[in-house]
This record gives C-alpha cells, structure tokens and sequence, in this order.
C-alpha cells in the first residue's frame, strides 16, 4: 500500500520532477539568498532550486505533514534546504524574508490564488521575483488529456470531471494574476517536457494511484468500467504491443514577476 506521498511521485512526481529545472532556469534565479517553495510536496523544485544556485538556501511549505516528513527524508542538500508546515494563503513568517518566491503545480489548486500571492509577495523582499508553473490541462498536458477523452468516450458523464476547466491553466491566466498583484517585469512562456512511458501499464498502473482528479474518477469506476477506459486507451495509443515503450508531450504554463523596487 502506498503512502499518498509515494503514491503522488509515481503518478505526478516523476513528470514534475522534469519541469522543476525548466522551471528555475526561466526564473533566473539569484546565486545565493533565501528562496521560498509554495507548495512543495515532494521536495522536487526545492532540490532543483538547490542544483541550480550552490549558495541558495530553501524553504519548502506545505500543506501536509506527510508530504513535509517526504520530502525531508528524501532531502539531498540538509545544510540549505528545510521543509515545514505551511499553508501559502497563511503564511507564519514575517515581511521581506525571502530572496526569491517559487511554486510548480501549486497555485490552480488554492481556494484563493489571489491571497496566497499576496502572501508570497509580502514574505519576499523588494526587487524579488516570483514564478509559477501550472500544467496546460486544457490542451498541453497529453498524458491526461488522452485519459479525458477516452473516458468521455466510454462514458459521456466523465466530462463534468476532466480539469478542462480548472483555473490559471490557460495561456495568459497566470500573468493576468501576477500583474494584479502588482507585480512588474511580468513574463509568461510554455515550458515542455517530454512523458516516457515504459508500457502500456506504466501509464495505465498510475492511474489506479487514485491520485488527482483522473486517478480519483479512476478508482471510483467498477471492474467493468475500468476494464473498457483501458481498452480505449490502448486503442487510441495503437501501440503495436503493451510493452512498447511510447512518449508523450506535456507543457506547463510559467510566470514570473518582481516586487517592486519601492517595496
Ligand atoms: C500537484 S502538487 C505539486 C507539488 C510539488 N510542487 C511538485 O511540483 O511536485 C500540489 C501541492 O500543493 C500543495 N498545496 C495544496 N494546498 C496548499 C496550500 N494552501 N498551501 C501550500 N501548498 C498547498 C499540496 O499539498 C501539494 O503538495
């Protein structure tokens, strides 16, 4: 049985963990200083951040305690990079503390986007930057997407689930929030990576996870549902053998912007 933690690294971890450099090397981030990670999970952008810049020091809040123990156990770098408790509408530091703000796959999932980064801008110093990335689950993030539609295909009613609709996805959303927030130099790009799947159960195996909305549709569905979402799948994959390796594409939406000089 796995812990939700582990559960999450195998379904989404393992693709995040391949954003999580993009993501810091379009954040330019500074060489040395304190950077905040909202939302950390599983630790891996607060690692990245750490590969990325020698003399950074990381913090990585989150939500769940488990997920912090996670993290903390998997820690790579124990001189520069902590984890805690944190919920990023609620953060329990004082103004200015941090060089630098990131967060990957965090903020479409907050109750109030708008507050949390109101937040993450008053715990980072002025002239700090801040940057996001959520996945493009409207259109962007294949490995879901075919999961979608196959299962609207055997199942009309599945299209009420899908996160088509899921806030701060879209192309412009993201940046919209950054600049209302005030913050300036505001920049928006596509970030891509590549999902490697070893087989057909590779793929398939992870959604029985029952992580995310897909993986939560997924292990409500009885024996019989599960069993004609697999066959659609496969038959829109057209591999020519289940254990034929195949890719593929999945794109996040990412953003980044300054405090203000003047504070
Ligand atoms: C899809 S995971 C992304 C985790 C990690 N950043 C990564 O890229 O692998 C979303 C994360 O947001 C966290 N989260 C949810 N609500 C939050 C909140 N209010 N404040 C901070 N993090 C939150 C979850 O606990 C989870 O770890």
């Amino acid at each position: 049985m796995f812990s939700n933690a582990e559960a999450y690294e195998q379904f989404m971890g393992r693709w995040s963990r391949l954003v999580a450099p993009k993501l810091v090397g379009f954040s330019e981030l500074p060489e040395r200083g304190r950077v905040l990670d909202v939302g950390s999970g599983t630790g891996s952008l607060s690692f990245a951040v750490a590969d990325r810049s020698a003399k950074a020091q990381v913090d990585g809040i989150d939500p769940p305690k488990e997920y912090v123990a996670y993290a903390s156990q998997r820690n790579r770098f124990p001189d520069r990079v902590r984890f805690q408790v944190g919920d990023a509408q609620a953060l329990q530091m004082p103004d200015r503390q941090f060089d630098a703000a990131v967060s990957l796959l965090v903020f479409n999932f907050l109750p109030d986007a708008n507050k949390a980064l109101l937040e993450v801008r008053r715990v980072t110093k002025p002239g700090g930057r801040i940057s996001a990335a959520v996945w493009d689950y409207a259109d962007g993030m294949k490995m879901l997407r075919l999961f979608w539609e196959a299962a609207v295909a055997v199942d009309p009613g599945a299209e009420q689930h899908t996160e088509k609709s899921m806030k701060l996805c879209r192309q412009g959303e993201l940046a919209s929030l950054w600049k209302q927030s005030g913050l300036v130099g505001v920049r928006e790009e596509p970030l891509e990576i590549t999902t490697r799947f070893q087989s057909f159960a590779d793929y398939w195996d992870a959604f029985l996870l029952g992580q995310g909305t897909a993986g939560a549709y997924a292990v409500r569905l009885t024996n019989e549902q599960k069993q004609a979402l697999r066959s659609e799948l496969k038959r829109r994959l057209a591999l020519p053998a289940e254990g034929t390796p195949f890719s593929l594409p999945a794109r996040v939406w990412a953003v980044r912007g300054d405090v203000p000089k003047e504070g």
